[in-house]
């Protein structure tokens, strides 16, 4: 059996009684979103299994993942206490290496096509998907119900390549929806390649002779490998994600071609929806509830029509959820942006020692860092890379000294109260690149054109804002007072007279 097998993944999670098993009815209207939102709130970090959606037959799991490094650390294969920077080495040794090819199995064999639905079948109202709260969807014109999915959505960037991305779908009618590409990912990148316009440029520019359907499959019922690897921006756009994840257990991942486009799914999954983005053809989503706890407003995105369902005979739905933070998109996206930046610092300064993006914080907003400083300046630098890693994301870091826990926030306000002098030690630069679906920043200096970074779509709202880079550590060599700290001898003599009296 495949390493990276589902409903093994499930039986496995089941015997060691970690999968939240929820046998009552729950609405995927609203209810469901809700009550994944509480177990988050709980801290339960078990991924839970809805059994019975009201109206539907088929289960939906939700926080696969999850939030804790666990999961995330089995599937780099690295001790969970030191999953980063374990992962950022483990995801640098297996580029390096190149990973696994997967195989490709024969189609009678693939699971996930034990039920094949095309033409006049296809209905994507059979599929359990969430409207996550009564406002989603309710800019879009005939409105369906607000219901989106958040699946692994797969590409071919070239013949020989995959790409792994999450892009949220909205369903707008029984074979059709919209999908948001954010401009800048890998899918993009392929889509304007295939249309031979800008994805959000002007009809001036589209080229209706070489123009292609952009083709994708959206897959539910994957292993973590799948889900992290989906979420990574940092793998390379034109490498084949596939090979990564066969690398990173040294086992191939099983594969088979859809039915109707060009484009390969892992031959296990529970569900593929298969379609394509036929050229210059928009309509406006959402509104939705974005991973930043915010309401994103209704956008033109382009439309998905969808070719073909395929699935096992019983299959389960997966949901990644998102929406008000903390959810598993933070927790997932968090670690991800940990694992760059932790890359991009060391580059330039083999001296850092820890990266942790706080999912809370904007899972990436907020940037702390801690290095093991031996040159001035170097806070500075370690502010500029962390910066630009996550590629105008980042709009806050902070850096420590390394005998600082940055992921304790007690340890952290110790030191911004102790070791920070304001004119000594932030930095600020203003307009600096930020994120278009930052609130804030959003038309505060008026038309952006002025600045030089008007792209020709004048709708994009203005995501140029200031970044801020505070620097906690002790300035070299000066001699400040001692700080006070555990003594491990004591430390272990205390943990068992705790163990003692707290059960
Ligand atoms: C749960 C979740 C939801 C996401 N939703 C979107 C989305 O709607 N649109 C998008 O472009 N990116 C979304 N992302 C981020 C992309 O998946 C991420 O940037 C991706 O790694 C891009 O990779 P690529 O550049 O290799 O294609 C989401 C990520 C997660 C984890």
């Amino acid at each position: 059996m495949s390493v990276f097998d589902f409903r093994a993944f499930l039986d496995d999670l089941d015997n060691r009684g970690e999968l939240f098993r929820v046998p009552v009815e729950v609405d995927t209207l609203d209810e469901m979103g809700a009550f994944i939102a509480r177990a988050d709130y709980e801290d339960i970090h078990d991924p839970i299994l809805f059994e019975n959606p009201k109206g539907f037959d088929i289960p939906v799991i939700a926080n696969t993942v999850g939030h804790t490094y666990k999961r995330m650390a089995d599937a780099f294969g690295v001790e969970e206490s030191n999953a980063l920077p374990g992962s950022a080495m483990k995801m640098m040794q297996v580029l390096k290496e190149g990973g696994v090819p997967p195989v490709y199995v024969d189609p009678k064999q693939a699971a996930c096509k034990q039920v094949i639905m095309q033409g006049d079948d296809v209905d994507l109202s059979i599929l359990p998907a969430l409207r996550l709260n009564p406002q989603d969807g309710q800019g879009t014109p005939d409105l369906a119900e607000g219901r989106y999915f958040t699946s692994l959505c797969v590409t071919k960037p070239t013949e020989t390549s995959h790409n792994l991305s999450y892009h949220r779908f909205e369903i707008t009618g029984k074979n059709t929806g919209t999908a948001w590409i954010f401009r800048g990912t890998g899918d993009a990148f392929s889509m304007e390649k295939f249309w031979g316009s800008k994805i959000d440029a002007p009809s001036s520019s589209w080229d209706h002779e070489n123009a292609r359907p952009f083709p994708m499959a959206f897959v539910f019922g994957v292993t973590p490998e799948f889900i992290l690897a989906g979420a990574n921006s940092a793998l390379p756009h034109e490498g084949d994600d596939f090979a990564f994840i066969g690398g990173l257990r040294n086992a191939p991942v099983e594969m088979v071609k859809c039915e109707t486009i060009d484009v390969d799914v892992p031959a296990n999954a529970e569900i593929v929806v298969e379609g394509e983005f036929r050229p210059f053809n928009w309509a406006t989503q959402g509104q939705f509830a974005s991973f930043n706890g915010f309401y994103d407003k209704p956008r033109r995105r382009p439309v998905f029509n969808v070719t073909a369902i395929t699935m096992r005979k019983k299959p389960i739905f997966q949901h990644v959820h998102i929406g008000r933070p903390l959810n598993e998109c933070n927790s997932i996206a968090a670690f991800f942006r940990s694992v760059r930046t932790f890359v991009q610092v060391k580059e330039i300064m083999p001296n850092v020692v820890d990266v942790f993006v706080d999912p809370i914080a904007g899972c990436g907003f907020t940037v702390q860092v801690s290095i093991k400083k031996a040159r001035i300046g170097e806070p500075k630098m370690a502010m500029m890379r962390a910066y630009t890693a996550l590629a105008g994301f980042c709009k806050h870091v902070f850096v420590y000294d390394d005998d600082i826990n940055i992921r304790d926030h007690k340890e952290r306000d110790w030191a911004l109260a102790h070791r920070f002098i304001p004119d000594r030690d932030l930095m600020i630069i203003p307009n600096v690149m930020g994120m278009n679906i930052e609130p804030m920043a959003q038309g505060v200096l008026g038309s952006n054109g002025k600045l030089g970074v008007y792209d020709g779509y004048p709708e994009i709202p203005l995501n140029v804002r200031s970044f801020m880079g505070v620097d906690c550590t002790v300035p070299l060599k000066l001699k400040v007072m001692d700080r006070v700290v555990p003594i491990p001898e004591i430390e272990s003599r205390v943990d068992q007279l705790w163990n003692q009296v707290v059960r």
